[in-house]
C-alpha cells in the first residue's frame, strides 16, 4: 500500500511541478499534509483521506473545459491496482466529485467524516497569507483585475454565476474565501480557519487603506 501511495505521489508531484495558478504540486502537498494533521484530531479512515487528498485536483472541471465528471474517473484509473477495497475506492471518487466549491448559493454535498477532512483542508489552504497569494495568481491567470470598486460582489450566486460572472480578485474574498470559516467541518479546521480568516480581513482593511489615501 505504501510503496503504490509513494509511487503515485511522486507522479502526481511531476504533473502538477510548476503550475501557476495556485493548484500546484506544493497546494497538494499543503492539503495532504493539512489532511493529516486534521485526521490526528478526528480519526477516520486515513487511506480514503490520503488518496483522496493527493487526488483531489488530478482533472478539475476549472481546468479541463467544465468536465465535472472527469476528476473522479481521472482517480479511478490512478488507483487501479493498488491495494484498497472497493468501498474505499467507491468513496475516494465520490470525495473527489464533491469536494469543490459551487458558489455561496449552493449546497455542500461532502457528508462522510473523511470527505469532511479532505475538504475542510483545501480550503483551508484558500486562506490566509498563502490563500491571498493564491487568489490574486488564479485571478491573474484568468485576466481578471485586482479590484474593481465599481462591480460590488454578489454572495448568493448559482454555481453557473459564481464560475461565469466577470468581476474582480477582491470580491473572490466575499464571494467565496470569507464565507469558507462559517462552513468549515471539523474542530481543529474551524480553528485554524479562524486565524487565517482574521488575518485576511485585516489585509482587506490595509488594502483599502491603501485604495483610500
Ligand atoms: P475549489 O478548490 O473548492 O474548487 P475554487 O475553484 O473556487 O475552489 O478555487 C480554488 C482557489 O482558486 C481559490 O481558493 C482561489 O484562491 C482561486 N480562485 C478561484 N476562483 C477565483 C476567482 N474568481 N478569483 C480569484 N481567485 C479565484
Ligand atoms: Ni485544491
Amino acid at each position: 500500500m505504501e510503496a503504490d501511495f509513494e509511487t503515485l505521489k511522486n507522479f502526481v508531484k511531476q504533473e502538477f511541478t510548476g503550475e501557476g495558478t495556485g493548484h500546484d504540486w506544493y497546494h497538494i502537498q499543503r492539503v495532504l499534509h493539512l489532511s493529516q494533521i486534521i485526521h490526528s484530531d478526528t480519526g477516520g479512515d486515513i487511506t480514503v483521506v490520503r488518496y483522496a487528498a493527493l487526488l483531489h485536483d488530478i482533472s478539475d472541471h476549472k481546468f479541463n473545459g467544465g468536465d465535472f465528471e472527469a476528476g473522479e474517473k481521472e482517480a479511478l484509473k490512478r488507483i487501479e491496482g493498488h491495494n484498497i477495497n472497493s468501498e474505499q475506492k467507491k468513496h475516494i471518487g465520490e470525495i473527489i466529485r464533491h469536494i469543490s466549491f459551487k458558489g455561496g448559493g449552493e449546497k455542500n454535498q461532502i457528508h462522510s467524516l473523511e470527505g469532511k477532512i479532505v475538504q475542510d483542508a483545501d480550503r483551508l489552504d484558500a486562506l490566509g497569507a498563502i490563500g491571498i497569494a493564491r487568489t490574486f495568481a488564479f485571478g491573474g491567470h484568468t485576466g481578471q483585475p485586482i479590484y474593481d470598486p465599481s462591480i460590488p460582489p454578489k454572495i448568493d450566486q448559482k454555481e453557473s454565476e459564481y464560475r461565469n460572472r466577470r468581476s474582480h480578485t477582491i470580491n473572490h474574498f466575499y464571494e467565496k474565501l470569507l464565507l469558507l470559516q462559517d462552513q468549515m467541518h471539523t474542530d481543529k479546521g474551524k480553528s485554524i480557519a479562524r486565524t487565517r480568516s482574521n488575518f485576511m480581513r485585516q489585509f482587506l482593511e490595509q488594502f483599502y487603506e491603501e485604495w483610500n489615501i
